[in-house]
């Protein structure tokens, strides 16, 4: 019999029971106002549908697709916009919304590049944060799970677009 190549780390439930203490979170510390979140395509998705139905908060939301830097290029880290924001962001209160930091090159580009647009804040929730793997100092506001360098799928993470659709997150063994 084959075996699998994936092992959970983190289950449906477990995932549940975070998102909800970070919407938690989110919603007292935003209470009274209105928070855009931009949902980063595609990974985030998931996870963005599960946090917006728990918040108290008023939200609204939009999307931003950037491009991969690729691995020959990561060091460099230039990030291209490929699918920008429908509206101007300027004066709003934006969270953006990601399923992972990883090398932080993602999320320091988008973080620079939206405040130029001049928000009234701007703040970045992750579900999964992965410090060892820093190439540039990013600090999440909130996060949901501090995990260790392994390679992840499910819950909105892909590998070759496959694997989206699991609701947990599981450990890729790419050896098999
Ligand atoms: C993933 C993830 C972040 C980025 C994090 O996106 O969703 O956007 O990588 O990595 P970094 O911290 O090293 O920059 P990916 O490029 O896999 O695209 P996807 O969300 O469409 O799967």
């Amino acid at each position: 019999m084959k075996k699998s190549n994936r092992k959970l780390l983190l289950g449906e439930e477990e995932i549940a029971c975070r998102v909800a203490e970070l919407a938690a979170e989110i919603s007292a510390e935003y209470e009274g106002r209105k928070v855009l979140l931009v949902c980063v395509l595609k990974g985030a998705v998931v996870f963005a549908s599960d946090l917006m139905r728990r918040l108290k908060i008023p939200v609204e939301i939009d999307f931003i697709a950037v491009s991969s830097y690729g691995s020959d290029t990561a060091s460099s880290g230039v990030v291209r916009i490929l699918k920008d924001l429908d509206s101007s962001i300027q004066g709003k209160e934006i969270l953006i919304v990601e399923d992972i930091v990883d090398t932080g090159l993602t999320l320091d580009y988008l973080r620079k590049n939206l405040l130029s647009r001049k928000p009234k804040s701007l703040k970045v929730v992750t579900l999964l944060d992965k410090p060892a793997r820093r190439q540039v100092e990013f600090t999440p506001d909130y996060c949901g799970f501090e995990i260790p360098d392994h390679f992840v799928v499910g819950y909105g993470l892909d590998f070759n677009e496959d694997y989206r659709q699991l609701p947990g997150i599981h450990i890729l063994n790419l050896e098999f």
